[in-house]
């Protein structure tokens, strides 16, 4: 398995343009088989997370070139709707597929994603919100075989702003008969961008970004071009980053409005950000200061993705901060990974108490999840000494060849690929 080997202390400076977002390319290629024929998505970042996604769409029978950041997909040729459990088992994201192949095909097969690293992972609220429109499900073990003579549209209400759910329940009703509505939807900036796609494809929805959707059902869709958002999960980790190297980094590509809860709280422990559009300059030439309590919360609040790597800055703090997760129940196993780096955090239940310490210590840490890594190499980069951050296959997952930008901007980190022993 790969590894990344850091020599930490050294501020980072530069300048560096953000990647597409994950997390909104998953569910647009997902949505791109709700229409027969060609696609082209711009600014798709090369991630293991998109390469699984297209495996599947090519399992699936369309033919997918994932090209310089551009994506072309041709979705005329997909002729089955069931996706293989190997395939479902690398990726939990490939339960987007549900909605748009229930929608295209008129029954579906996929497997129960399961749980990982961070939590149980549920999917009742997709299940429940497609029944709303009409599916029928039946859950034969870990199979889930969903069948709709024909969707129809419905009022549904989320009693969690779920994410995922609230993007197959939009991608199901874009081609349902009638009008939808979502109340209690997400609001993140990622489902805005599924209904730019959708509608850039002829479906007729409003609200996202709101907790109330409305889609009023269509009879076809389009294939159509489309540019993916900057990804703002990789924006506020490089941002971290600098202030936990005491570095002056440049961030070009960026949505600014998607990240006002992580600015607000990176100013109030010190750090200067200053927003020229959509570039964002960070800088902190001083020890951090505590932040006294953070809550992670649906957007538009302080997002549970930047929980870990947040910690790191304020175990460099001075003084005592609360960082509390209330969205995955085990999202705090970046703790005891610090804690090996002199980080001074107790958890009590959901909540971490950090102490600041004068410094962290390198040391070989263990990535356990995507968000868990990147907070390992920022740790890493804030050090004294050395550090090697194994499994660090689930950072490829979200980080477009991480060493590469961090290198950029004058980190002092390598990846190592272990000879095969054949
Ligand atoms: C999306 O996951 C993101 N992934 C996650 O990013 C992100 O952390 C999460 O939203 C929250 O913002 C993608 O977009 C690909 P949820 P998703 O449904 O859709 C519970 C990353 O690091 N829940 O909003 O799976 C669930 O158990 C990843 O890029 C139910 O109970 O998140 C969890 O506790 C990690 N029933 C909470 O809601 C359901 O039917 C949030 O889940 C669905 C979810």
């Amino acid at each position: 398995m790969d590894k990344l080997v850091i020599e930490g202390g050294k501020p980072l400076s530069g300048t560096i343009v953000i990647q597409g977002a994950k997390n909104a390319a998953l569910p647009i290629l997902a949505a791109s088989i709700l229409a027969k024929g060609t696609s082209t998505i711009d600014h798709v970042p090369g991630l293991l997370d998109i390469e699984v996604m297209l495996n599947i769409l090519r399992e699936l029978g369309c033919r997918a070139e994932h090209t310089e950041g551009t994506v072309v997909l041709d979705t005329l040729a997909a002729h089955t709707s069931h996706v293989p459990e190997s395939l479902m088992k690398q990726m939990r994201s490939s339960i987007f597929l549900m909605g748009p192949l229930l929608a295209r095909f008129g029954e579906t097969q996929v497997y129960l994603p399961g749980g990982c690293a961070i939590g149980e992972r549920k999917i009742d609220l997709h299940l429940e919100g497609l029944k709303a429109l009409g599916a029928e499900i039946e859950e034969l073990g870990n199979r889930i075989i969903c069948r709709a003579e024909k969707l129809v549209g419905a009022d549904i209400h989320l009693s969690f702003p779920s994410v995922g759910a609230t993007e197959n329940i939009m991608m199901a009703a874009a081609l349902a008969e009638g009008r939808t509505t979502i109340s209690g939807a997400a609001r993140e900036p990622e489902i805005q961008d599924l209904q730019g796609f959708l509608n850039a494809m002829g479906a007729k929805i409003i609200g996202a970004g709101t907790d109330t959707i409305t889609v009023d059902g269509v009879q076809s869709l389009t294939s159509c071009r489309y540019q993916i958002i900057p990804d703002r999960i990789v924006a506020g980790t490089l941002m971290l980053a600098a202030a936990a190297t005491r570095g002056q980094v440049t961030l070009q590509n960026t949505k600014p409005a998607h990240l006002t809860s992580l600015i607000h709280v990176m100013r109030r422990a010190g750090v200067q950000i200053v927003i020229d559009g959509d570039i964002i300059k960070v800088g902190s030439s001083a020890r951090p200061k505590a932040v006294e309590r953070i809550v992670t919360s649906p957007y538009p609040a302080f997002p549970t993705d930047l929980q870990s790597q947040m910690m790191v800055l304020l175990t460099l703090a001075d003084g005592v901060s609360i960082m509390k997760e209330t969205i995955f129940e085990g999202r705090l196993k970046h703790v005891d990974e610090l804690s090996r780096m002199g980080a001074d955090i107790r958890v009590d239940m959901n909540a971490a108490i950090v102490r600041g310490v004068p410094r962290l210590y390198g040391a070989t840490v263990e990535a356990t999840d995507l968000r868990a890594g990147a907070a390992l190499v920022i740790a890493g980069l804030a050090a004294q000494g050395k550090t090697v951050v194994e499994q660090i296959h689930h950072i490829d997952r979200g980080y477009d060849r991480i060493e590469a930008t961090l290198s950029h901007l004058g980190a002092r980190i390598s990846r190592y690929s272990p000879v095969p022993n054949n």
